[in-house]
């Protein structure tokens, strides 16, 4: 798995690496792992960032984009690209959220389960120890072969980085348990070994992507960000709940944006998870004028 981590995250320096159960689990433990009080996570994101806190009794904040903004805390998470906004960060808001993190003293994590699925280019997602350039300190890449892999049942992920804090992981680990059953382990180190599968999905998704796009702009809805990842994001400047049930008279089930944060409250996302013929008859529902 070290040499996966060099070869796909651009990793170096010293580091470590630790496989986890699934990545959701490791979100929702971190904070207490590492006894922070304080926790900022994106104001539109995966709602395990705030239940981690709170299950640390940590105080959560939700932050924006630009670590200018952010208010000094023990631990920060980013996810890039993003669930549900499909935003992708650019190596300045990467490098920029690593010079808050060595400011502060503070512990960065950054999710990454979506950094292979399938981007537009105009900004190619990098881990985050690509940029820290050998410095690894206070740094965690969060990996999960759920989405890279289509492996969600197996709860495979491990966690890259700092040789300290995992350290310290680790032997919170050796009493609280979780540990990555055996044959699990190996069928981790065969999928990272190979790349073809992930390249396959990746084209899946952005075939699909593809085919819902211009069916959801057709009904009158503006895709924003939408660079990378699983997800369309996309708004009619209403309510969240009205795009939903306009959707539903259609058949067509998708997720209110104010389940990310009431930032979301006007938007809506659409997975590309469904299979491409559901997507194909998905797109037919969506660009009809008839209900
Ligand atoms: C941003 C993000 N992080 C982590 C996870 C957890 O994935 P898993 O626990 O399957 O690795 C998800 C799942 O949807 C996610 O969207």
């Amino acid at each position: 798995m070290r040499n996966w981590a060099q070869r796909a995250l651009g990793v170096t320096g010293e580091f470590d690496v630790l496989p986890t159960i699934g990545s959701k689990e490791l979100v929702a433990w971190l904070p207490t792992f590492l006894k922070s009080k304080s926790v900022n996570y994106p104001e539109i994101a995966y709602p395990t960032y705030l239940v981690g806190a709170l299950i640390a009794q940590a105080q959560a904040t939700p932050v924006g984009i630009s670590p200018a903004t952010w208010k000094k805390a023990d631990l920060t998470w980013i996810n890039s690209p993003s669930n549900p906004t499909g935003r992708v960060h650019s190596r300045e808001e990467l490098q920029a959220a690593i010079d808050f993190s060595r400011k502060n003293g503070a512990v960065l994590a950054s999710d990454e389960c979506y950094l292979n699925f399938p981007s537009t280019g105009k900004t190619a997602p990098i881990s985050i120890l690509s940029v820290a350039a050998g410095d690894n300190k206070n740094l965690l890449s969060v990996v999960s072969l759920s989405k890279r892999s289509n492996l969600a049942g197996y709860r495979a992920g491990l966690i890259v980085g700092d040789v300290q804090l995992i350290s310290q992981i680790r032997e919170i680990r050796k009493h609280a348990g979780m540990l990555v059953p055996g044959p699990v382990q190996r069928a981790m180190a065969v999928a990272l070994g190979d790349e073809v599968h992930v390249a396959e999905q990746a084209a899946r998704y952005a075939a699909r992507r593809d085919v819902l796009r211009p069916a959801l702009e057709s009904a009158g809805f503006s895709i924003e960000f939408t660079d990378a990842g699983l997800y369309i994001w996309c708004t009619r400047k209403e309510s969240d709940w009205d795009s939903i049930t306009w959707l539903a008279d259609r058949g067509v089930l998708a997720t209110p944006g104010r389940f990310y944060g009431e930032a979301g409250s006007q938007h809506i996302r659409v997975a590309l998870t469904a299979t491409d013929a559901q997507i194909k008859n998905a797109a037919i529902r969506i660009a009809s004028t008839h209900v």
